[in-house]
């Protein structure tokens, strides 16, 4: 086990990672972050830029270069503000290629372990830290929730769009993100699952703080 105090929670879009997540490095006094963000972000970048995100190499050179400053409230892409560009349809329909893109995923893993170094650790959130990113973790939760349940969460959170569709496009990001050949969305060994669909926010935080060795 590593020096760093790492609390994984991996699973898939819906299943309450983002909530949970925060909710537990506010009860713990620790970091948080967003992993899918860092990936939101390169997407964003690589539209701006007018790349094709199919273009692999030039896609890798984006990941590369890009400065990107996430906090817990906001992302900033090469000095411009991302926040709300990075939730917007255009970066949700180009995102699980960049994703699936080994380069890309070789730089934000390196840059999401160097986050964690510098502080000792922190709760990350994402469909690969457990697996891959700190397979050593203090702790490595994977959340989910059935698919219905997922869809009306997004639905909701995207300002109540239609549920079928939220949920059509769940499923095809859902099947990218499991599909793809590098750091697939898997239960990590040794991770705890947790079914969220019935239960409240703070209920899945206790669960979550009560594991802690
Ligand atoms: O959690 P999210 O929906 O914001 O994630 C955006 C995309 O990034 C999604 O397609 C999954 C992918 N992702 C990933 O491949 N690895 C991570 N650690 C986090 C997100």
């Amino acid at each position: 086990m590593s020096d760093l105090r790492v609390i994984a929670i991996d699973g898939p879009a819906g299943s309450g990672k983002s909530t949970v997540a925060r909710g537990v490095a506010d009860r713990l006094g620790l970091g948080y972050l967003d992993t899918g963000a860092m990936y939101r972000a390169v997407a964003c970048a690589v539209l701006r830029r007018g790349v094709d995100p199919a273009d692999a190499d030039a896609v890798v050179d984006v990941a590369r270069s890009i400065d990107l400053d996430l906090t817990r409230d906001a992302c900033v892409v090469d000095g411009v503000d991302a926040t709300a560009d990075i939730r917007g349809p255009e970066v949700t329909g180009a995102v699980s290629v960049v994703a699936a893109n080994p380069g890309v995923r070789t730089e934000m893993v390196f840059r999401q372990r160097a986050w964690a170094t510098e502080r000792g650790g922190g709760v990350m959130e994402g469909r690969d830290i457990g697996s891959v990113v700190f397979p050593d973790a203090t702790l490595k939760v994977y959340l989910t929730a059935s698919a219905e349940v997922r869809a009306q969460r997004r639905a909701g959170e995207a300002g109540g769009q239609d549920v079928a569709v939220v949920g059509a496009d769940i499923e095809r990001r859902d099947a990218a993100d499991s599909g793809r050949e590098m750091s697939p969305l898997v239960e990590a060994p040794g991770a705890v699952v947790v079914d969220t669909s019935d239960l409240g926010i703070d209920e899945v935080v206790d669960l979550v703080v009560g594991m802690l060795p």
